[in-house]
């Protein structure tokens, strides 16, 4: 198991360049099963996350290949239309290829997703989604049995806003007959990624970036290339980091306008940031001002982004409260956190958070892919040595977070590193 070794108090200087984002290729690699022929995805990020979904396309046939970047993928020969267990336990956005491969080869048997560690995540909007699309949907022994002619447009209303279950019924609507009106669409730019891909492939796509759209079934799709946005999570984090350890930092290749809400907060705890085209600057004052913050669906403060934020209130001069209203029980970050010497309270889904005048390092443990990130953070800037276990969760989500941190003047190590 790979660990990271911290001895903290750097303060973080330089530029980071930001990586392709995660959330948007684990959409855009199974969007490639809705035509047949080659596609080129650039500005793919390195993941676990990304080699996992790799796997699950090439056990359907489909070839995938990596130059530097960018992804050759080849969808001439799917063979297989099933997403089992052993890929789907790994990775709950496996389920992304239902979809898709409901809508271009009328069946898929995909495993339900399992937990994740911080709790149950449902699938139920999905199956709904394509149900009223005109799919059957049975469910069997842990899978989903997915089964339609040709799906059949319809006018679908999502009572809350889900960035999954909007990206599987968007791949499902552009192959179905008529027209299909999707309303309380998710907006989070992964997913008008996904939607620009799907246009360049002959999609007929309106509304892309409001919270409703108006999907023309086509009878076919072709083959395109598409370019990866940038992580904004990623950009986030290493911002943040920033923030923490009296920074003087510059995220390059990010688009600034996908982290409004983590920006505006920022300014509101003391950073002064500079913001350019594809890049922000920031300044972090000596001293981090509390700042209460509630997660919501995008344009809002990201749930991706909380508990980093509780990382950054540990060291604020203050209190502050930190509502997750996406996920009430993503906090596996905290006992952990505390572990380091934050004084956090939990209530229900709000963190209450003491400001401390300093961490101390220790040995923690990581749970999950954006806990493991506060934890380095708060490693980054405690006091002495911190060690983070079982990294592999960070590298589901962050390309090489370690070397962009050293570039920053970060003393991180990996230690018994392992490929993926
Ligand atoms: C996506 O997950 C992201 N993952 C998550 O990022 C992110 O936290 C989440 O969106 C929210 O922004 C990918 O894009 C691969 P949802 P997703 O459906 O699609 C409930 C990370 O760290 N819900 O938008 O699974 C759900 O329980 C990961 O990169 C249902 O009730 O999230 C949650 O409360 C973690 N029924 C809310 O909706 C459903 O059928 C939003 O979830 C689906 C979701």
């Amino acid at each position: 198991m790979d660990k990271f070794i911290i001895h903290g108090g750097k303060n973080l200087r330089g530029t980071v360049n930001i990586s392709g984002a995660k959330n948007a290729s684990l959409a855009l690699m199974p969007a490639t099963l809705l035509a047949s022929g080659k596609y080129e995805l650039a500005n793919t990020p390195v993941l676990r996350d990304v080699v996992t979904m790799s796997k699950l396309l090439q056990s359907m046939g489909v070839t995938v290949e990596r130059a530097e970047h960018t992804l050759h993928i080849n969808t001439f020969r799917v063979n297989k239309f099933e997403a089992p267990y052993e890929h789907v336990k790994k990775m709950r956005a496996s389920i992304y290829v239902l979809g898709p491969l409901v809508a271009r080869y009328g069946k898929a048997k995909v495993s339900l997703p399992g937990g994740c560690a911080w709790g149950p995540r449902p699938v139920n909007l999905h199956l709904e989604a394509l149900k009223e699309l005109g799919a059957k949907i049975e469910l069997d022994r842990g899978y989903i049995i997915a089964k339609a002619k040709r799906l059949k447009a319809a006018r679908i209303v999502f009572n809350i806003s889900s960035v999954g279950a909007t990206g599987n019924t968007l791949m499902a609507a552009v192959l179905a007959k008529g027209t299909t009106r999707i309303e309380n669409a998710a907006m989070e730019p992964e997913i008008t990624n996904l939607a620009e891909m799907l246009v360049s492939m002959g999609a007929k796509i309106d509304g892309i970036g409001t919270p409703t759209l108006e999907i023309e079934g086509v009878d076919a799709l072709h083959p395109a290339n598409i370019s990866t946005i940038p992580d904004r999570i990623e950009a986030g984090t290493i911002l943040v980091a920033g923030a923490m350890c009296h920074g003087k930092i510059r995220v390059e290749n990010c688009e600034p306008s996908h982290l409004s809400a983590l920006t505006a907060r920022l300014e509101d705890a003391g950073m002064k940031l500079t913001i350019g085209s594809s890049f922000i600057e920031l300044h972090a004052p000596k001293e981090i001002l509390p700042v209460d913050v509630a997660t919501a669906p995008y344009p809002g403060f990201p749930t991706d982004m909380q508990a980093q934020w509780i990382a950054l209130m540990a060291l604020a001069k203050g209190s502050s409260t930190v509502t997750d209203t996406i996920y009430f029980d993503r906090f596996k970050h905290v006992p952990e956190l505390i572990r380091l010497g934050a004084k956090i309270e939990l209530n229900e889904n709000a963190a209450i958070v003491k400001g401390v005048k300093k961490l101390i390092g220790a040995k923690v443990m990581s749970t999950d892919l954006r806990a493991s990130a506060a934890l380095i953070l708060a490693g980054l800037c405690a006091e002495g040595e911190t060690e983070v276990l079982r990294v592999y969760h960070l590298d589901r989500g962050y390309e090489a977070i370690e070397k962009k941190l050293q570039k920053l003047g970060a003393n991180i190590k990996r230690v018994a590193g392992e490929e993926f």
